[in-house]
């Protein structure tokens, strides 16, 4: 893996890769160069077939601040093309994270603010310290979670959106759970604990059939259930299990041994 300045890479034996921000100065804001390196280094996971799970996480006292706000106010010198596509790098590089293939976990031990809360609601799993502090504060900076609202409505509905949109309160770890935003809790001393198991329980899937879910969950959420819909998640279901791991995962099972991804 290629080294960045802004991120620090560390991959496990087993598969698991953490992407450790690493901007602790400014707790973790994301400027033009972070944006770049995330996005690189996902390009580069999406292809890397020992990964098996990705972990993002903040180097400092917090997760993200969100966007750097002096990139942010240096908008103003850009023309409007220039303006549009230096916002369409952010946009592209959640949606890289939003649609990697290898299941994603957030681990939030601090702020998760603006921005860093939009980081939070793109992986597939967020885990919490309870020490962790949430909030989409761009409101009150006179901007709105624009490039992060995909996912954030996907994580809490439009429903609970409508308050913290436009309160920009700050939720806790635990208020977050209550409305889905993190999926557990953990003490600051057991948050790495936790993740662990987690970890150890996506390594006992298929990584293609994962994948297949990611992609199932993007094709049906929020869909309507139409004879379309039905006739796109059976031919979903009979092409995978025509697959070589949904084969052995079959064989594995009735065989009564292991399938040959948990070796
Ligand atoms: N972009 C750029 N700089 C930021 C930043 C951001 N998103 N967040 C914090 N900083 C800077 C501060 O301006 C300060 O700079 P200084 O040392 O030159 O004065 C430095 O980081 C330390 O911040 P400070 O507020 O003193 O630290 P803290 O520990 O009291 O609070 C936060 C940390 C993250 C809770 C607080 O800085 C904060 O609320 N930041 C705003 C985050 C935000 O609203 N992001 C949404 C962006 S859309």
């Amino acid at each position: 893996m290629k080294h960045f300045e802004l991120i620090e890479i560390k991959e496990q034996p087993n598969g698991a890769t953490y992407i450790w921000l690493n901007r602790p100065e400014l707790h973790n804001a994301f400027n033009a160069q972070l944006i770049a390196e995330l996005s690189q280094c996902f390009d580069a996971l999406e292809q890397n077939v020992n990964t098996r799970v990705v972990i993002l996480a903040g180097r400092g006292k917090n997760f993200s601040a969100g966007a750097d706000l002096n990139w942010m106010k240096a908008a103003r010198h850009f023309s409007s093309e220039e303006n549009q596509q230096d916002a369409m790098k952010l946009a592209t590089m959640l949606h890289k994270l939003a649609h990697l293939r290898q299941p994603t976990i957030a681990r939030v031990h601090g702020a998760a603010l603006g921005g860093g809360l939009g980081l939070a609601s793109a992986c597939d799993i967020c885990i919490a310290s309870e020490k962790a502090m949430f909030a989409t504060s761009e409101v009150r900076l006179g901007l709105a979670p624009s490039t992060i609202s995909p996912y954030v409505i996907r994580a809490i509905g439009a429903r609970q959106a409508s308050r913290y949109f436009l309160t920009a309160e700050r939720l806790s770890a635990q208020q977050a759970k209550a409305i889905g935003l993190a999926h557990e809790v953990y003490s600051a001393e057991a948050l790495d604990t936790g993740i662990q198991q987690i970890i150890e329980q996506l390594l006992l899937g298929s990584p293609q059939a994962q994948t297949a879910s990611k992609q199932l969950i993007d094709t049906v959420a929020e869909q309507e259930l139409t004879a379309e819909l039905m006739q796109q998640t059976a031919a979903h279901i009979a092409r995978l299990r025509l697959g070589e791991e949904a084969q052995e995962g079959l064989s594995a099972f009735l065989e009564k041994r292991t399938p040959h991804w948990c070796a």
